[in-house]
């Protein structure tokens, strides 16, 4: 398989800095050998350049940090993205924080008729201007792609929603904030919480994603974001959530979807080196993406 890999050191879309390093802590964790170990023909594209904000405190636009910036960049990664899958590619991209979701999303979605998307995540990323407590557009990626929020946002690539509520599954979710809880019920999208989690065991929990997915999906985007992982095995993440998934659970579920080949674009989002202990959660990240890739079954 060609895979191209698109590094995006984002970090406008929340206010701790270091996650713009996040792209090079994958790399240098060894994403790149990772997949070439796995036999994939792999182009590494590099990192897409962000433009840095007027003001350390740029609320610009109402209750959304850095728009500007995070508008722009995502509109390069959407054209980026949008050219590997027209060249018979593999999009993987690394972040940054989770606003480069718009793009990757924006960019991908041209392409499918009804994407899928795995949300792994403690976070719902659901959010508005209107709805959200930080002005952080790292809370308001999955909400933008079912064309909710700025125009800026919604509207990359002149079309708009980017993908459909019932071909969602949020994995991991235990920090959702009220107007997100209303608006997963309003749009019926499909959630497993770590409560079910625990109580059905991830390999049910993969088996119902990936059932669900296939019947009505003609392809699927994975979203994973480290914090859904356990801040005691993923510690290098801006907004950690104790309670979280396993490394065993995390890996389970990265094989699971290797085996049902469901997965046809994939981002590992909000890896942190600043906040990290000695790059351990870059190298988990890189763990999870060999599992995707297929390391079990070579
Ligand atoms: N819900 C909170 C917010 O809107 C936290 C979002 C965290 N998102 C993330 N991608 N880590 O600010
Ligand atoms: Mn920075
Ligand atoms: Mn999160
Ligand atoms: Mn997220």
């Amino acid at each position: 398989t060609n895979m191209s890999v698109i590094g995006v050191p984002m970090d406008l879309g929340q206010n701790r800095r270091g996650v713009d390093m996040g792209p090079s802590a994958l790399r240098y964790a060894g994403v790149i050998e990772t997949l070439q170990r796995l036999k994939y023909n792999v182009n590494d594209l590099g990192d897409i350049p962000i433009s840095r904000p007027d003001n350390k405190e740029s609320r610009q636009e109402d209750n959304l940090r850095n728009l500007h910036q995070v508008a722009e960049a995502n509109q390069k990664l959407a054209e980026m993205a949008e050219q590997e899958i027209a060249k018979n590619r593999f999009p993987l991209i690394l972040g940054g924080d989770h606003s480069i979701a718009i793009g990757s999303l924006a960019g991908i979605a041209k392409h499918y008729k009804n994407l899928g998307v795995i949300w792994y995540d403690a976070h719902g990323d659901l959010n508005c201007a209107e709805t959200s407590p930080s002005g952080n557009i790292h809370g308001m990626p999955l909400a933008v792609s079912l064309g909710i929020g700025h125009e800026k946002l919604t509207n990359i690539l002149d079309y708009q929603p980017k993908i459909k509520p019932e071909n969602i599954v949020i994995v991991g979710a235990r920090s959702l904030d009220p107007e997100e809880r209303e608006l997963i019920r309003e749009k019926g999208i499909k959630v497993f919480t770590m409560h079910e989690i625990d109580r059905m065991g991830m390999t049910n929990v993969m088996t119902e994603t990936i059932d669900y997915l296939q019947e009505n999906t003609d392809g699927v985007h994975l979203s994973l974001d480290l914090d859904g992982l356990d801040p005691e095995e993923a510690p290098g993440v801006g907004t950690p959530v104790l309670g979280g998934l396993s490394y065993r659970e995390s890996h389970l579920a990265m094989e699971m979807l290797a085996e049902s080949k469901i997965i046809t674009s994939a981002e590992f989002v909000e890896v942190n080196p600043i906040l990290d202990d000695k790059n351990k959660t870059a190298t988990l990240a890189v763990g999870l993406v060999g599992s995707l890739f297929g390391e079990k079954l070579k």
